[in-house]
């Protein structure tokens, strides 16, 4: 996704933006750029790739100035090329803009542009704003990005600059997020704040319909209407370091590891008395009495709430529908004011959930927000917030903010079980004492990595691997089978078990992988019977089983042990081997595992 950066100070700029970039590069880009200030005009370099093409061409023309902005481009309108590079300038080359979101009406205002001679360079959205600056201008660039971004619809945050004021950057939020990082005699932008992190821990957040006016000493907020915003800054506390590999050869592996200790982290002082969430104030009361809950998310996070519905159903007996964050913003749900909504992101600020979640409290409903980055837009929004305390997640693939998500919600449903006298104090204290030893269990499939090694050699040549369970095991299927196609590349395809015979068993056929979760002690039986039947069609079975199961042994080729668990709890440590047999996969298939094609970290458009 599109990252942003800017500069004003006493520093060499470039050396800023291109330091800002690389700590961005993770959020996945196709094309990267600078703009410097200098001596009266604005100089724009910028290259097709990653950094280091952009680099190569800054050691032949380097880009002298104190004051600039930068950026990485994940390619919406228009192929990744050098011309739809960010900064995009007007055709004097006096105003330049980055921008990260999608200007909704931009082929209405190119054509109006264009109809009154303005000449285009590139296929993006992105260049009108450019066009639009410089014909509002009158001397202030803030005036002229106040009257530019009324006229433009959608959701983005755009940053400009101008040769006629140096020393002057003007961001603007319409919903993508921005921060502003404060330094002593210098001030940086940037659209996530590791990018600027090495530099200062000191934020102000712009908000959405904000315009920021940044120079070297800070940087000065208003509305779109004018009207000035006194913003508190704070002390982020997040540091480079720990967003570093630390020794692990990627990052998602790092992440895999970093999981038994997650777990720990996001239950920490969440428990008193064998009590889930005893201290958690809600603002508006409990809402012990909600006739309903949504649970709305994507990718991951959905996969997060398949979880988290069968908790809230089991646990607290509340009706619980999940829904895709992209179907249910236009499906006219029937969301009402005795329900709660439970919007789940790891990032906070995938844009489908944003906007779910946005229509839901108009609808009267209560809005949670499961979420791991505290500040995020979502935490903003919502009447409260659960954070789940996992940390930055660089790698694409989501791991362990997946597992924060699952402790998270247990410890809700235990919460809501409780006000609503559905789940005794015993039935409570079993669970969160289970939920304590998860840590330690975690930790135990993470000891050995050769059953994954070996496994991933025969995943390697498959074209198309199957995943499959029942209950509560589906959903794990479902988050093993999103692991392995987004790092490795290999088809995967998850299903009910019950469901193979109604057409996919067909695929089935000699050495055709299937990789079958096998945990819900209930549902045991019906699923050996859907392994016996895929094994007739010659399939190669991997199963993930409990340690002490020793039918699953009948009918599986290989089986990866999770210790024994509760069953609600077991998609926590279900998900681990699945994360490391497709790490392993796309690791031996020599995949870029932390940032796969065509991805990216968070995806803040529609
Ligand atoms: O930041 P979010 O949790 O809202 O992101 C949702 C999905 O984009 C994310 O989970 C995505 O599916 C991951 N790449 C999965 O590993």
């Amino acid at each position: 996704m599109c990252g942003i950066v800017g500069y004003v100070g006493p520093r060499p700029a470039q050396e800023v933006l291109v330091h800002g970039l690389r700590r961005l590069e993770y959020r996945g880009y196709d094309s990267a750029g600078l703009a410097v200030a200098h001596n009266g005009s604005v100089a724009i370099s910028k290259a097709e790739g990653k950094l280091d093409r952009l680099l190569a061409r800054l050691e032949e023309a380097p880009l002298p100035g104190r004051a600039g902005i930068g950026h990485t481009r994940w390619a919406t309108h228009g192929a990744p090329s050098d011309r739809n590079a960010h900064p995009h300038s007007d055709n004097t080359g006096d105003f330049v803009v980055v921008h990260n979101g999608i200007v909704e009406n931009f082929r209405a205002l190119r054509s109006e542009l264009e109809g009154a001679g303005v000449g285009f360079r590139s296929e993006t959205d992105t260049e009108v704003l450019a066009h639009l600056l410089a014909l509002e201008y009158e001397g202030d660039l803030k005036e002229a990005v106040r009257r530019a971004v009324r006229r433009a619809s959608g959701a983005y945050a755009l940053v400009a600059m101008t040769s006629r004021e140096p020393g002057r950057i003007v961001a603007a939020r319409m919903i993508s997020p921005l921060v502003v990082g404060l330094g002593e005699g210098e001030t940086f932008l940037a659209s996530d704040m590791p990018a600027v992190l090495d530099y200062t821990r000191e934020f102000l957040i712009i908000e959405d319909g904000e315009i920021a006016e940044v120079t070297r000493d800070g940087a000065r907020i208003e509305t779109l209407e004018g009207r000035p915003v006194e913003r508190r800054s704070f002390t982020a506390e997040w540091d480079n370091e720990s967003v570093q590999k630390a020794g692990f050869a990627h990052f998602m592996l790092k992440e895999i590891h970093e999981q038994p200790e997650v777990i720990a982290r996001t239950l920490g002082g969440r428990i008193h008395g064998g009590k889930a969430l005893a201290d958690l104030s809600w603002a508006e009361g409990d809402p012990a009495d909600v006739q309903k809950i949504w649970i709305t998310a994507c990718g991951t996070a959905y996969h997060a709430g398949l979880v988290g519905r069968t908790m809230f159903e089991r646990l607290a007996a509340v009706p619980t529908e999940v829904a895709y964050a992209h179907e249910l913003r236009y499906s006219n749900p029937l969301i009402g004011d005795r329900s709660l909504t439970l919007a789940v992101s790891q990032s906070g600020e995938t844009a489908d959930t944003l906007a779910a979640a946005k229509l839901a409290r108009r609808r009267g409903s209560r809005l949670l927000a499961l979420t791991n980055v505290v500040g995020s837009s979502l935490a903003r929004e919502a009447d409260e917030v659960l954070y789940t305390w996992a940390g930055p997640e660089i790698s694409v693939a989501s791991t362990k903010a997946y597992l924060a998500m699952l402790v998270g919600e247990c410890l809700l449903a235990l919460r809501l079980g409780r006000s609503r006298g559905v789940t005794g104090p015993d039935q409570e204290r079993k669970l969160v004492e289970e939920l304590h030893s998860l840590s330690d269990k975690a930790a135990r499939v993470l000891a050995d990595q050769d059953p994954f090694r070996l496994l991933a050699g025969e995943l390697a040549g498959a074209s198309s691997v199957y995943y499959i369970g029942r209950g509560l095991d589906y959903a794990s299927a479902m988050e093993g089978a999103l692991k392995l196609k987004e790092i490795s590349y290999i088809h995967a395809e998850a299903m009910p078990a019950g469901e193979l015979k109604h057409g996919t068993l067909a695929l089935v056929d000699e050495g055709t992988p299937v990789v079958a979760v096998a945990t819900q002690q209930n549902l045991y039986g019906k699923l050996l019977l859907s392994l016996q039947e895929v094994k007739a069609r010659g399939a190669m079975v991997i199963a993930v089983a409990y340690e002490g199961d020793e039918e699953i042994d009948l009918v599986a080729d290989r089986v990866l042990r999770v210790p024994r668990t509760a069953d609600l709890l077991s998609p926590i440590l279900a998900a681990v081997p699945l994360q490391l047999l497709a790490y392993h996969t796309a690791r031996l298939l020599g995949r870029d595992i932390d940032q796969p094609r065509n991805l990216a970290k968070s995806v803040t458009v529609e």
